[in-house]
């Protein structure tokens, strides 16, 4: 078992948890990911390690409730436990110091994208951060963002907070204005990070994605996580999770990402019931 030191909600239905977990705190890199049981029969949860603290033997983790499995986590408090965290999982971000990054996050990939923004910066990088909610309320990890930015904007679809639009028109702006960018990450909703791709396919800028396939094993044994890039196939849980945004099929991705649909709706919607007869809704 694996005890929960804090947990902590940043936004609405996003959780931020510190849960004991020292062979993993030591050893984890950037851009690495653990899978979680929630309880010991319970589904496998692919989740990014935010941050560890190798001295307390912890890893952070930040979970956005999507459906069943990460609702039942994000009931969890400090002091509960968790029955499994194996990792860390997948190649680390490929780190050098590339001149100028821009690190992009959408909603809960903000999350994601902050241990490589900070690798990024350690490594000598001139960070520039763009994170992106639908409202002022959603914005995550603001104050640890900046801390490893050398500029970082914030953007809001409804305009409630720093700029007004997507994170791709701020993007574009930056690209526009003449700022030389040599490398971009970009993390969130597949449609964010397929648009981010066009963008800065025509100015050849080397654009990296963090792909979310559906993962069971994640250690390539399954083939669940399948992606196609550069019209290959590649394991995102073991070739990934990072690739060349320019070569993912994300159509194809998307398409995957559907097909037990019907399965996790039923599955959410059995929890809630559960949820409310048992006066916890
Ligand atoms: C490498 C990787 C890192 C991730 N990191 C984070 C993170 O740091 N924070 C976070 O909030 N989310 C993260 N996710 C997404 C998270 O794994 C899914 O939201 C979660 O599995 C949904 O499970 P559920 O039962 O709650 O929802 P469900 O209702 O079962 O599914 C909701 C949606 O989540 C996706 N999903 C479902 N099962 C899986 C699965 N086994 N593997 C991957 N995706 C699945 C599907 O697209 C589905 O439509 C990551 C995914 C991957 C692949
Ligand atoms: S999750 Fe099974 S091969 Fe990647």
């Amino acid at each position: 078992m694996y005890r929960i030191v804090s947990a902590i909600f940043l936004a609405e239905n996003i959780k931020k948890f510190e849960i004991e977990a020292p062979m993993i705190a030591k050893k984890r890199k950037a851009g690495q990911f653990v899978i979680v049981r929630v309880e010991s029969n319970g589904e496998r949860v692919p989740l990014t390690i935010a941050d560890s603290d190798p001295e307390k033997g912890t890893i952070t983790i930040i979970v956005q409730g999507a459906g069943k499995s990460t609702r039942e986590l994000n009931r969890k408090e400090a002091g509960d436990s968790i029955a499994d965290v194996v990792g860390p999982l997948g190649t680390p971000s490929h780190i050098e110091n590339f001149g100028t990054a821009v690190s992009i996050g959408g909603g809960v990939g903000t999350a994601i994208a902050y241990p490589t923004a900070k690798a990024l910066k350690e490594a000598g990088n001139y960070v520039i951060t763009i994170n992106g909610a639908r409202t002022k309320e959603l914005v995550l990890l603001e104050d640890e963002m900046k801390a490893c930015s050398d500029e970082a904007y914030i953007t809001t679809d409804d305009g409630s907070y720093g700029y007004n639009g997507f994170v791709t028109q701020k993007l574009q702006e930056l690209i526009d204005s003449g700022k030389k960018i040599d490398f971009v990450l970009a993390i969130g909703p597949i449609p964010m990070m397929k648009a981010v791709a066009d963008v800065t396919r025509p100015h050849g800028i080397k654009t990296v994605v963090s792909l979310n396939p559906i993962m069971i094993d994640g250690t390539g044994m399954c083939g669940g996580c399948r992606v196609t890039v550069n019209n290959e196939i590649k394991f995102a849980c073991i070739d990934g999770p990072e690739f060349d945004a320019h070569q993912v099929d994300f159509k194809n991705l998307a398409d995957r990402n559907r097909i037990y649909q019907h399965e996790e709706k039923e599955a959410g919607d059995a929890f809630e019931h559960a949820c409310k007869l048992h006066g916890q809704g």
